[in-house]
């Protein structure tokens, strides 16, 4: 299994472009089985995550080409209704492919998903959500059966704006009977991603973006041509890894209405960070500041998916900082690695304390998830001497060539197997 090795304290400089993202192509891709047509879809980012998603359509039957960022999905010949056990467990994601799979053929067959270790993550606002559009489901020996003599539009109101359930209920509603309403959807940017590639097919979504959804059903999608969006949580890491060095690095095909949050909580840490209509250019400072209180919330709030990665920044930040992570409950795992590079944290529940110290020393660690992986990268890259992140397969899942990213912008840092 490989294995990053980063030899800490350069300075990163010069530019990064953004790739396509990772939590766009997702549901987009589950989205491809729903109209037995044909999607081209461009700015596909080369991911674990994505061939597992990969994997599990040529399982059910569909037709996929590669080529470079290129991917085409013929759904037509889609012939299976059972998403393969072993690759659900791979990527937790896989669940949204219930709506779709249900618009499609009427009945799917899952298994529990996997995923991040970061806390308990329920479907339960999945499950309700699809038996209110007129799902059969049921629960035994670890599989989810569920089957549908038709779906049916109806009102939803979630208990929480869950990202991967809005999703669900919109895979699940373009081709219902009735218009579907979504009551405290989720707002993030991805979910604008998904209602623009549905609608360039013909479905008739609006909303998307705010808390209320519109699902109006429609008979057929046709044949679609996409360019999923650039992935603000990547975009956000290398602003850090900038940040963490005292760097100054041009990031390039960035939204950056996405990361607004992200930038201010960098400007507090005393980052300078200047921006046209889609690139920016950010300079770290020589220690950053401290940040009394960052919170994670759902979009527009700042993500739980960068809350790893500031992590590593404040832990070297003048002065204490508090992270209170609201999203995902047991999501500091990667704490016990930072402390064991000489950071001074304590965590109470969902709640951080991180008293900034002038200095980590590389050490041996192990990335527990993707987003914690990716954290101890960047300590690695401001550390004293070596540091070791073992498990890479977790940073893989969500970053393209992020080593050899890394190295262009002048880390010194190599992948070994
Ligand atoms: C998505 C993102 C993930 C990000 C998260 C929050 C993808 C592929 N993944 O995950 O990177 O960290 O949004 O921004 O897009 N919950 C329930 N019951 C449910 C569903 C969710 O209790 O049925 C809870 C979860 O346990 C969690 C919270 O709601 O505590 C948010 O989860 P959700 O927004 O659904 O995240 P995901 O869609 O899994």
């Amino acid at each position: 299994m490989g294995k990053i090795i980063v030899n800490g304290g350069n300075k990163l400089t010069g530019e990064v472009s953004i790739s396509g993202a990772k939590n766009a192509i997702l549901p987009i891709l589950a989205a491809t089985v729903i109209g037995g047509n044909e999607s081209t879809i461009f700015n596909v980012p080369d991911l674990r995550d994505v061939k597992v998603m990969e994997k599990i359509l040529l399982s059910l039957g569909c037709n996929i080409k590669r080529i470079d960022k290129m991917m085409w999905v013929d759904s037509k010949p889609l012939n299976s209704t059972k998403i393969p056990d072993e690759l659900v467990r791979e990527m937790r994601s896989s669940i949204i492919l219930m709506g779709a799979m249900l618009s499609r053929c009427g009945e799917v067959v899952i298994s529990y998903p996997g995923g991040c270790e970061i806390g308990p993550r329920p479907i339960d606002m999945h499950l309700k959500s699809l038996r209110e559009l007129g799902a059969e489901i049921e629960e035994s020996h670890g599989f989810i059966y569920c089957k549908t003599e038709g779906l049916r539009g109806g009102e939803i109101q979630l208990d929480y704006p869950s990202v991967g359930a809005t999703e669900n209920i919109m895979l699940a509603s373009v081709k219902a009977k009735g218009t579907t309403i979504i009551r405290n959807a989720a707002r993030e940017p991805e979910i604008i991603d998904l209602q623009n590639y549905l609608n360039k097919g013909g479905a008739k979504i609006n909303g998307a973006g705010t808390s209320v959804v519109t699902i109006e059903g429609v008979g057929e999608l046709t044949d679609i041509a996409y360019n999923t969006m650039p992935d603000r949580i990547v975009a956000g890491t290398y602003m850090i890894a900038s940040a963490i060095t005292g760097g100054e690095i041009i990031i390039k095909n960035v939204i950056i209405d996405h990361i607004q949050a992200i930038i201010a909580k960098l400007r507090e840490a005393g980052c300078l960070i200047y921006n046209d209509n889609n690139s920016l250019k950010i300079i770290g400072p020589k220690r950053p500041n401290s940040i009394e209180m960052i919170q994670t919330l759902p979009y527009p709030g700042f993500p739980t998916d960068m809350q790893a990665q500031m992590m590593a920044l404040l832990s070297i930040a003048n002065g204490t900082s508090i992270i209170s992570e609201t999203v995902f409950e047991n999501r500091f795992k990667h704490a016990e690695e930072l402390i064991r590079m000489g950071a001074n944290i304590k965590t109470f529940g969902k709640v951080a304390v991180i008293k900034g110290v002038k200095e980590l020393t590389g050490a041996k660690t192990s990335a527990k998830d993707l987003r914690g992986g990716a954290c101890l990268v960047l300590v690695g890259l401001s550390a004293r001497g070596v540091t070791e992140i073992e498990n890479v397969y977790h940073i893989e899942r969500g970053y393209e060539n992020f080593h050899i990213a890394l190295k262009e912008l002048g880390a010194d840092i190599k992948m070994v197997d």
